[in-house]
């Protein structure tokens, strides 16, 4: 397998007694590259998604003071809830358009402070919870070309049952979305909920502990119908049909992974090699427990990664250490099915003020290597990324690096600003050197049915060597460090053919249903020797 982010060398002549050659490593520019796209978002990015129309959403909560950009048309919220600014004709949401490096200002009424979603299977994501007015609201925002004015709706009949404030959502395949837990409850939900009322789950009171340790747990759908859910230390399979837990994992050994601890989770790609059957979860970074309860100490974070197939019946943890110590870093599945963490801080945990040491390195973790070889430490942005930031995979390849606010309310000067720019991290797979490989999708179908086959085709500079990969990615709802509903399929490839021109049609298999891959759009990449496509969009199911 081809790969342009190993580690370079650089061959040095060394003279001493005998004449011998020494092989130096050295960082290289293969190591990927950082742009800074827009200087001044308006707002911080606490939560942040990319449509399928290629826009971003970036969401920050509303009772945080004026932002740095107006209401669109001159608009005003007048809120008597509102803790700091009653009367307010600043933004707290922003559309991004990364064709044109360009925000336009949203308009959210209610706040929409550690909140969760997920985009349905027509686009909209549906986004709920929050603190005070939002903390049982549901809202959508119906994405549009760029260019439009779509613009959020607040549901005023549709609310959620329970308080919802650092839940996660996770899309499921009968369309719904299970709202999973959070500060103000110890059950699920569904949306909508059909009449369902919330199932309580001990599960999520037995993992709290005096600092918390189980907001936001990290929630996966995994191929067997059920869900992985992971909160604190420890993990279950949960049938959300039944409201059963249908068995208990062993604990992670380690720090606490979940909020205030910040950790991420990533569900590994499934592959249809395995007829997608085998999940393996990836559970990495968290912090010393105790760091929130006595912020002023900035106690070590954790430097060990729990991987495990859950799918296997006698499974274990396996333990692996990242090359520094990490809290807060966000985990992203990269179109090569490599993983890629990225923003957060090496002591301390999530919080106001609660860590003072940024990771400025992403890492590569590379699954399919061999243990203790997986790690690779990517080039440094210069800008701190910690409690209340977010990343995001673009349909281009690049993640798009957003917010960052360790204040509780904007504080645009001192140590650790307010961050309002937006940033793209381009890995190794988009330098210069790879564009020789880089496929083109010339014609993919726009949506497609489950188990059905389907032809794209794609272009390249040259002729490929061996068989293209297709992967599908969700578009995830990020926050606090965790992609609620990310997933990441391989798909199957019936058939390559090599017509003139470096053109190459490709039939591949749609994946089987919607428990493998929830109704929704997703990114098709070609993948060709480790460097991917543009993706194009593709409605599943
Ligand atoms: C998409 O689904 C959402 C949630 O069910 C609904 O509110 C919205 O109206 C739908 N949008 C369209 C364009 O059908
Ligand atoms: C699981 O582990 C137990 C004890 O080590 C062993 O007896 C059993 O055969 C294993 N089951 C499977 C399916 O591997
Ligand atoms: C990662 O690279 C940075 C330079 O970009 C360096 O400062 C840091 O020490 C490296 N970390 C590790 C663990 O190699």
């Amino acid at each position: 397998m081809h790969s342009f982010d190993e580690t370079c060398f650089s061959i040095a002549i060394c003279f001493g007694i005998a004449f011998f050659i020494c092989v130096v490593p050295r960082s290289c520019a293969a190591q990927g590259s950082w742009e800074i796209l827009v200087h001044n978002a308006g707002i911080a990015s606490m939560h942040t998604a990319v449509t399928h129309f290629g826009t971003v959403i970036l969401l920050d909560r509303t009772d945080i003071g004026a932002s740095q950009i107006a209401l669109p048309n001159g608009n005003c919220r007048d809120d008597p809830n509102d803790l700091t600014l009653k009367h307010d004709c600043t933004a707290h949401s922003v559309l991004f358009t990364p064709e044109s490096n360009t925000i336009r200002s949203l308009t959210i009424a209610t706040d929409t402070w550690c909140s969760s979603g997920q985009f349905v299977s027509n686009g909209t994501l549906v986004q709920t919870g929050g603190d005070f007015d939002g903390n049982k609201k549901v809202r959508y925002f119906s994405p549009c070309p760029p260019g439009g004015s779509c613009d959020w709706v607040e549901a005023s009949d549709q609310n959620l049952q329970q308080g919802r404030w650092y839940a996660t959502n996770q899309l499921l395949p009968d369309g719904r979305q299970i709202v999973v837990g959070g500060r103000d409850s110890n059950a699920v939900e569904f949306i909508p909920a059909n009449g369902q009322a919330p199932y309580d789950l001990p599960f999520l009171q037995q993992t709290r502990d005096s600092q918390m340790d189980n907001f936001y747990p990290f929630v996966h759908l995994l191929p067997d119908g059920n869900l992985f859910i992971f909160a604190n230390k420890d993990s279950i399979l949960y049938n959300f049909k039944t409201n059963t837990v249908a068995r208990n994992y062993p604990t992670l050994p380690g720090e606490p992974r979940n909020y205030p601890s910040a950790g991420s989770s990533v569900m590994l790609p499934l592959l249809a090699s395995q007829k997608f059957r085998v999940a393996q979860v990836l559970v990495c970074g968290g912090s010393h427990f105790g760091a929130f309860l006595k912020p002023s100490a900035f106690m070590p974070a954790s430097q060990t990664c729990g991987r495990m197939t859950v799918t296997d019946p006698n499974s274990t943890w396996a333990i692996e250490k990242m090359p520094v110590r990490r809290n807060m870093g966000d985990m992203i599945l990269l179109p090569t099915r490599d993983v890629l963490i990225i923003n957060g801080a090496s002591d301390g945990c999530q919080g106001w003020g609660n860590a003072k040491t940024p990771v400025l390195n992403p890492f590569r973790y590379k699954p399919s290597a061999a243990a203790g070889r997986r790690f690779s430490n990517l080039t440094a942005t210069t800008i701190p990324r910690m409690y209340h930031s977010t990343a995001n995979l673009l349909p281009d390849g690049r993640i798009l690096v957003a917010g960052s606010n360790t204040h509780q309310f904007y504080k645009l000067t001192g140590k650790f600003p307010t961050e309002l720019r937006i940033e793209a991290f381009s890995p190794a797979y988009l330098s210069s050197k790879t564009q020789k490989y880089r496929p083109t999708i010339v014609n993919a179908p726009t949506s497609v049915s489950y188990n059905a086959a389907f032809k794209i085709t794609v272009t390249l500079p040259n002729a490929p060597k061996g068989i293209l990969e297709l992967n599908l990615a969700s578009a995830p709802f990020v926050t606090h460090s965790f992609a609620q509903g990310q997933r990441m399929l391989k798909l199957a490839v019936r058939k390559q053919t090599t017509g003139a021109k470096g053109s190459v049609k490709i039939t591949a298999t749609a994946p089987p249903n919607a428990v493998i891959a929830p109704s929704a759009y997703y990114m098709l990449f070609a993948v060709n020797r480790g460097v991917p496509s543009i993706a194009a969009w593709v409605h599943i199911g």
